[in-house]
């Protein structure tokens, strides 16, 4: 290609993925595959390397710089970063209303509402339509330079659309959903790395990062509520039609923002946002109330650092003060030892909390949580509470730092932790009564045994009163016995032997799975008992062996190998045969190695109901042939399998082109 061609079509290649970029992640509303979007994406990569003298910084393929900064540049806000007056409750809101009202001589007012995001503040600065620079707020007038790290955030554009002005500031705020906020500490924990107290401190500490390719890896919003310099001056009379230029640009505004008119319709939507907020993908600390009119604006001007045409009405905080009562140890199926806070009971967001999850002992002597402490607590939506902060300064007398115990507080088997492991666990095994009574919960559980009547209370009873110390104990509890345990009568009793009894004709995935091996899930435990058939197989499997089945790594291979050499393990199971549990014989269905199996390399989602066999069955077929199994449809996705029903799944798997099978193209395709 000659050098004008060679330009004009990574110009071109440019234009393309930045109108994707903006379908994919502002508008939400794919136009191309993925596969098509890959594919634009690497002919670029492929042109820029061949002729690096024509990158330049607005490149799709430049959002990661390569060099970490030494330190943030400071950067000067021409026009300041201003912040809100809030309003605490309905009173002062309507006094907000009432003197705006006064001022300007009106009856009632326009205001755009639109949610208090629970992030930071930025600006951003467009040159000819280029991201040039980024600041954080700072002190208002004074920000830190972040552009190498704001330049990674998906959904702001390198490049505006649609003729931007020469030059263009906008504002708006960063954050972290909840959903990309518990992933990131659910990762953290994992790896021992720090745990964000909430979305805004993940927010924060991800853009305070001096190497971008940290941040690239934290999944940041952002959303505009403001514009600074802008030239030529903007001829705009609304805010309203402000943010739907900067829409116009490719911009990110809110899908929330609404046009409210009086204080009454103020009032309806803070119900509505706060009636929602639970369910809201973001936090938000309020909403807020901007006069619509920009001659409005400008008439009401100022005072000190916050503009009199807007108001900020804060919602009731997600995060309240108490006590810490106790730390108590619960000792999980593994044996897992998690420290959890018991708590003065105290109302968060309309529920009453009384423990709160400390994670691990890490967690708690990163923060330093001890009995007696007076704690942050915070519950935002369905997240389990968490102890965010000690209130040291509160804390009176010396009561000692905590220390997980070297004993199970159950069992009083030493206490283990492995070497790079953030969680301690018992190593009692099954002779600990807080793993028998997990243990055989999980085994008469729907997907394992599925014995009817057995309930959590019953199997603690049975425990505790030493009938059952092991899974085939059950088994050998006389009708006697059953019935002499505390509210069950003789009537209860014949109904749980009669569904003890039914349980003893299971077939070996269930069985495998009821086993309750470490890693071992429904799906595992179907694939191991198709590939070796018969138990005895499997248990005399090592561990290159387990290997070889499809989906199972060195590590639950340990763990299959390691539980079949335990004895007690092996008598249980013995026992269980004696007392007459069986299943038929496994046709195997044996998975072949990686690369000669035929779906090697393909990745499946399966959506809506099926006729013929169950999700689970149509899993475990295409795991057997080599076929990985997503639950989510994606750019990766090679086909969904889409039965009666399917809903959203399929509606994104046609957005994204993925190919889609019906049940029968599908069983066509397994017999194949
Ligand atoms: S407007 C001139 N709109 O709240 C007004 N701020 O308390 C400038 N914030 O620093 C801000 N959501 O970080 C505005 N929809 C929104 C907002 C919002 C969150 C934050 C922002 C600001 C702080 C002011």
């Amino acid at each position: 290609m000659p050098h004008t061609k060679i330009e004009q079509r990574i110009y071109e290649l440019r234009r393309q993925i930045q109108l994707h970029n903006h379908h994919y992640y502002v508008l939400d509303a794919p136009q191309i595959p993925d596969a098509e979007y890959d594919k634009l994406f690497r002919e670029l990569e492929q042109l820029e390397v061949e002729n690096p003298h024509l990158i330049t910084a607005d490149s799709p393929t430049q959002r990661v710089g390569a060099t970490p900064l030494q330190e943030f540049a400071e950067v000067m806000h021409t026009i300041p970063m201003l912040s809100l007056n809030n309003a605490l409750d309905s009173h002062e809101m309507e006094e907000f209303d009432r003197r705006v009202r006064e001022r300007l001589a009106l009856d009632t007012i326009e205001y755009v509402a639109e949610p208090k995001m629970d992030g930071l503040a930025v600006s951003l600065r467009y040159e000819d339509g280029v991201l040039m620079k980024a600041a954080t707020r700072g002190d208002g007038t004074t920000g830190e330079d972040v552009t190498h790290n704001i330049r990674t955030i998906k959904t702001i554009p390198l490049r505006l659309l649609n003729n931007p002005p020469q030059l263009l500031e906008v504002r708006g705020e960063v954050f972290m959903t909840k959903d990309s906020f518990t992933k990131i500490n659910q990762q953290h924990a994992e790896t021992g790395e720090r745990i964000f107290a909430n979305p805004r401190n993940a927010a924060a500490g991800s853009l305070r990062q001096l190497d971008a390719k940290v941040t690239a890896t934290r999944p940041l919003s952002f959303v505009c509520y403001g514009v600074g310099v802008i030239e030529p001056r903007f001829e705009y009379e609304t805010y309203y039609s402000i943010l739907q230029q900067l829409k116009q640009y490719g911009l990110p505004i809110s899908q929330y923002l609404q046009t409210v008119v009086g204080i009454e319709e103020c009032e309806d939507y803070q119900r509505r946002m706060s009636e929602q907020r639970d369910r809201l993908p973001f936090e938000i600390d309020g909403v807020v109330y901007k006069i619509n009119s920009l001659a409005y604006q400008n008439q009401l001007g100022f005072v000190s650092r916050a503009p009199r045409w807007a108001i900020a009405y804060k919602l009731p905080p997600q995060e309240v003060l108490t006590q810490v009562v106790a730390i108590d140890i619960q000792v999980g199926r593994t044996g897992a030892l998690t420290p959890v806070a018991r708590l003065e009971p105290v109302a968060v967001g309309g529920v009453t909390v009384t423990n709160a999850t400390l994670h691990n002992i890490d967690e708690i002597h990163r923060k330093d949580v001890r009995v007696g402490d007076t704690v942050i607590v915070r519950r935002a939506g369905d997240v389990i509470p968490e102890v965010v902060r000690v209130l040291v300064e509160r804390r009176n007398g010396d009561t000692p730092q905590f220390e997980m115990p070297s004993e199970c507080p159950i069992c009083g088997s030493a206490v283990a932790r492995e070497d790079g492991e953030s969680v301690a666990r018992c190593t009692g095994g099954l002779f600990c009564s807080a793993q028998q009574k997990q243990a055989v919960a999980h085994f008469v559980s729907r997907k394992a045994m599925n014995i009817d009547g057995l309930g959590d209370k019953l199997i603690e009873q049975a425990i505790d009163s030493g009938l059952v110390k092991t899974l085939a104990d059950i088994y050998s509890v006389t009708r006697e016995q059953w019935a002499s345990l505390p509210r069950m009568g003789e009537k209860s009793a014949d109904n749980l032997l009669r569904a003890l009894d039914k349980s003893k004709a299971t077939t070996l995935d269930k069985f495998l799975y009821a086993l309750g091996i470490r890693e071992v899930g429904e799906t595992t435990a179907r694939i191991l008992a198709t590939h070796f058939g018969q138990l005895e197989k499997l248990q005399n499997a090592t561990v290159e062996e387990l290997q070889e089945v499809q989906d199972v790594g060195i590590v639950v291979a340990n763990n299959i190998y390691t539980f079949f050499r335990q004895l007690h393990n092996l008598e249980v199971i013995a026992q269980l045969q004696q007392s007459g549990l069986q299943w038929q014989e496994v046709e195997i269905t044996a998975t072949k190695t990686a690369e000669s199996a035929p779906f090697a390399g393909q990745t499946f989602v399966i959506t809506g109901t099926l006729h013929n066999m169950t999700r689970e069955d149509a899993k475990v077929k295409l795991l057997a042939l080599g076929a990985k199994v997503s639950d989510s449809v994606s750019k990766k996705t090679s086909y969904l399998i889409a039965g009666e029903k399917a809903g959203s799944k399929l509606d994104k798997a046609q957005a994204l082109g993925v190919k889609i099978l019906s049940e029968e193209e599908f069983l066509q395709l397994l017999i194949v």
